[in-house]
């Protein structure tokens, strides 16, 4: 039995109620919204239709993700330039935007606005991206 009284007891429940706390906000990645795993966030991108132009290695009707992954690697406004053009949607960066695929789809990026990707989202989709967090879940 514990003796409730004894304050080195009461110091550790402290200190382990702190430590799961701090795991806590940790795993919540500090801004208020749970943060999402690497499969959660590879999801979002089938439910969210941007799988339809894209592809993680092949080109579809935009960039590979490796492709852009690569090309913005060395450049540290990375992660807010591909925020925005995702968000504001995106043409002539990467095809001449009055060009299209064999079925006729012109090669430019839609905007998606907030009611259908939110921002904390859409940060962890242009994350997944930067940093290749498509091979934590390969091989599962
Ligand atoms: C209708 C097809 C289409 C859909 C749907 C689509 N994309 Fe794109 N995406 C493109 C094309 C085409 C480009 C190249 C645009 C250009 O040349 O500037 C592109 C470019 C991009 C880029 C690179 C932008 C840059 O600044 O270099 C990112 C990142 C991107 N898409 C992410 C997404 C995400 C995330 C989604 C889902 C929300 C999505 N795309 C949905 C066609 C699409």
């Amino acid at each position: 039995m514990l003796k409730a009284a004894n304050p080195r007891y009461l110091a550790l429940a402290v200190l382990v109620l702190a430590l799961a706390y701090a795991g806590f906000l940790w795993l919540r990645g500090g801004s208020g919204e749970p943060a999402l795993s690497p499969e959660a966030v590879q999801g979002l991108f089938l439910k969210k239709g941007c799988t339809n132009c894209h592809d993680i290695r092949n080109p579809l009707v935009g960039p590979p993700f490796e492709a852009i992954a690569r090309r913005y690697q060395d450049d540290p406004a990375a992660e807010q330039k591909l925020f925005e053009s995702v968000r504001r949607g995106s043409q002539g960066k990467w095809y001449d935007p009055r060009s299209t695929t064999t079925y006729g789809i012109r090669r430019v990026m839609p905007a998606q606005d907030r009611k259908k990707i939110s921002d904390a989202e859409l940060r962890a989709m242009v994350r997944w991206i930067l940093k290749r967090e498509w091979r934590l879940t390969e091989g599962r």
